[in-house]
């Protein structure tokens, strides 16, 4: 009797969501995901240089592209930086890694640096960075207010994160409802670790565009 009730007032107490990933699953096949991230299709809908903009980027900064991928948002924000810039072009999939070397290479393009990350250290010089960009990649993370942690570790005095992800919809592109995040709960996640949003641009026809500052204790924090 105990017993149900408890089992009962469990089932009936508000639940955290998870602030783990939505879905796992492998971008090994380079092949295939060049054939969607670079779709030729993307810039019309994704609109790179206009969210750039937004979340002012500039010459000289250095950024990195968590979940980088092919590098799409990379070659853009590479652009965006110039050449006294640095784009730190940041994923765990080995095959993408040695894709985007090549592709920088081949485009003569020397401020893009590929790293290997690990699932639970974007691998970010300490305090070196101005910006993270982090685009249809936030909900494959696991431990994010963990993570946040780390993330805010990475940032110079000022600098910022920008989360680019799928509104709920049935769209022509984007993973499925079920793996997508809505702004809201990506913003109450960075709000439980302490951030504070600083804008939501929302000119895009699927995504939001959300820009978040770290507690003022941690980010560039220098004695
Ligand atoms: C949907 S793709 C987005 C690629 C790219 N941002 C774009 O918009 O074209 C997600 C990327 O995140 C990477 N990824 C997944 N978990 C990650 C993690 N914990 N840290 C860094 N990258 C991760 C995947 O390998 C994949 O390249």
């Amino acid at each position: 009797m105990l017993a149900t009730a408890l089992l009962l007032a469990a089932l009936a107490a508000p639940q955290e969501p998870s602030h783990d990933a939505t879905v796992h699953h492998s971008f090994d096949d380079v092949a295939k995901w060049v054939g969607v991230f670079d779709d030729p299709g993307r810039d019309a809908w994704q609109k790179p240089d206009a969210v750039i903009e937004a979340i002012g980027v500039g010459p000289g900064m250095t950024v990195a592209d968590l979940g980088a991928g092919t590098g799409y948002f990379s070659m853009h924000l590479a652009k965006a930086v110039g050449e006294k810039g640095r784009v730190l072009a940041i994923d765990i999939e080995p095959n993408f890694i040695k894709y985007m070397k090549e592709r920088a290479e081949k485009a003569q393009i020397t401020q893009i640096e590929p790293v290997l990350a690990s699932p639970e250290d974007p691998k970010l010089p300490e305090h070196g960075v101005d910006l993270v960009l982090i685009v249809d990649t936030w909900h494959h993370i696991d431990d994010r207010l963990q993570y946040l942690v780390t993330l805010a570790e990475g940032l110079k005095p000022g600098g910022r994160v920008a989360v680019v992800d799928f509104k709920k919809g049935d769209f022509p592109v984007g993973p499925p409802d079920v793996h997508k995040m809505t702004a809201q709960r990506v913003a109450s996640e960075f709000a439980s670790a302490g951030w504070k949003q600083a804008s939501h641009w929302d000119e895009l026809p699927y995504q939001y565009v959300l820009v978040f500052t770290p507690p003022a204790a941690s980010a560039g924090a220098k004695p």
